[in-house]
């Protein structure tokens, strides 16, 4: 599949990424621990059944100047000391509300940077959680790490805890990108360290990189692209590099220094798709690669694909997912709830109150519905409305009336080659999974096109 600037550009509109339906900006403060502790019990018989558990750790050695995350700069060791034991408390309550017969499937290690912290803390909370519930024997155990603080040793570690999965950000494999941007390079061969995961048994392991930063060119993010592929990781992230100095006003340095322009930008993102599909990788949406045996693949191939905050994940491995840490968010099929971002704040209510509840949404029955079927058209590029009616006990008609379904809305995308529409399904084509974003679009009665609080679909 080849994808043109003109189709990039023609489809490049400000619309939300579905990393939650309704979006993270609906999310309001509304939502208090009462409301939480209800969702928790609730979630106890709701589906997914797995537990899936997120833990974020905010700190980061420096803070690159790009970073849209949610991070903090190191801390002393009594600090962080302090933020493990908020955690572990938070663990210990919301884990009292939770019916422990139903098994971890799941747990997400993400930052900051999380392998910045010593070992042994990450071995506090493993075991922590270890010692409250039980973990499946197919668990996927993952970390995001920054190799620039990643030992081998470290590798054992991780590996002797139960982790499994990897992903490292590399961002740019050249040197002055990193430099202008106060990131850290690799501290040892990235060929070396994806070597040594397969080793210890890690599977999944991923690549993060970014396009659209200072100093990168088309030219050369295709040479940082060709390492990345010599390397071979089972995935590939190329980020589209998220500008918004107004809320992170470390990205203002990078205006000094000059960001490519918006073809140059698109010439990465065209170049990189033909690139990473040239050399054997699937694209599974808009910035993801994986190579053909990876478990995301084959899920994407069965329609069991799923997304969450944390990226895709598979449907058999999902659960409803609770969050720990400061910035974290819980996701239910009720509801969703976030914890104060401020980690200082998120240690005293954690002390004071034993939660951190600092905003959330409750979903209405109707967002449920919608929220399956933006869902299934971003990870599995199908709508079937018969199969979204049983599902829910409707027929297929009341699903269109809620989705406002109009088939001239799809007109424009069938003749691009996007998607194709008979007997009341929905199935996204090749071409069409990168604009899968705009067909969910069209899909959900709450996206208002004049409201411009989106980044850009592509
Ligand atoms: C939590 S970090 C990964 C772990 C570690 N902190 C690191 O940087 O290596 C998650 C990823 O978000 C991406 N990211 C951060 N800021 C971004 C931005 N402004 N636009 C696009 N992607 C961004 C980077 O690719 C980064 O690897
Ligand atoms: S990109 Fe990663 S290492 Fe850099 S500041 Fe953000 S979270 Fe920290």
């Amino acid at each position: 599949m080849s994808v043109s600037s003109e189709f990039l550009n023609k489809y490049n509109v400000s619309g939300p990424r579905y990393t939650s339906y309704p979006p993270a900006n609906f999310f309001n403060n509304a939502f208090a621990v009462s409301d939480y502790i209800n969702e928790l019990e609730a979630s106890n018989s709701q589906t997914p059944k797995d537990i899936s558990i997120y833990i974020h750790i905010p700190f980061c050695p420096c803070r690159c100047h790009f970073c849209g995350c949610s991070t903090v700069i190191a801390q002393k060791k009594s600090i962080v000391e302090r933020y493990i034991g908020a955690m572990k408390l938070e663990i210990s309550n919301v884990s009292s509300h939770l019916d422990l017969n139903r098994q971890v499937t799941q747990v997400h290690w993400g930052g900051g940077t999380p392998n910045s912290i010593e070992m042994r803390f990450i071995r506090e909370i493993m075991d922590h959680i270890r010692s409250i519930f039980t973990i499946s024997h197919k668990a996927e155990i993952a970390m995001e790490c920054s190799p620039a603080y990643l030992e081998f040793s470290d590798i054992d570690e991780l590996a002797s805890m139960g982790f499994n999965r990897l992903s490292l950000g590399i961002q740019d494999f050249r040197e002055d990108v990193l430099k202008v941007v106060n990131r850290k390079g690799p501290k040892y061969s990235v060929k070396d360290i994806v070597e040594y995961l397969r080793v210890k048994g890690f599977r999944g392991i991923n690549l993060d990189f970014i396009y659209g930063l200072p100093l990168q060119t088309a030219e050369s993010f295709t040479e940082t692209l060709k390492q990345a592929i010599e390397i071979r990781p089972d995935r590939i992230v190329t980020f589209s590099y998220a500008h918004v100095p107004w809320v992170k006003k470390a990205q203002k340095q990078l205006e000094k220094i000059g960001l490519p322009g918006p073809d140059e930008k698109m010439e990465m993102l065209v170049n990189s798709i033909a690139q990473l599909e040239e050399a054997g990788y699937i694209s599974i949406g808009i910035d993801h690669f994986v190579l053909p045996d990876d478990d995301l693949a084959i899920a994407f191939q069965q329609k069991k694909l799923h997304r969450n905050f944390q990226g895709y994940c598979t449907l058999e491995t999902t659960g409803q997912v609770y969050g720990f840490g400061a910035s974290s968010i819980g996701q239910f099929w009720g509801a969703y709830a976030q914890n104060i971002k401020e980690f200082p704040q998120y240690i005293e209510a954690i002390e004071q109150t034993g939660f951190a509840i600092e905003r959330g949404y409750k979903l209405t029955g109707e967002e449920q519905i919608i929220r399956t079927i933006v869902n299934n058209i971003m990870c599995n590029g199908v709508l079937e409305f018969e199969d979204i009616a049983r599902q829910f006990g409707l027929t297929s008609e009341d699903i269109k009336q809620l989705v406002r379904f109009n088939p001239a809305n799809f007109e424009g995308f069938i003749f691009d080659g996007l998607m194709t529409l008979k007997n009341s399904s929905i199935t996204v084509l090749d071409k069409g999974f990168i604009f899968a974003r705009n067909i969910a679009m069209a899909l959900d009665p709450a996206y208002n096109q004049s409201e411009n609080i989106y980044s850009k679909t592509v």
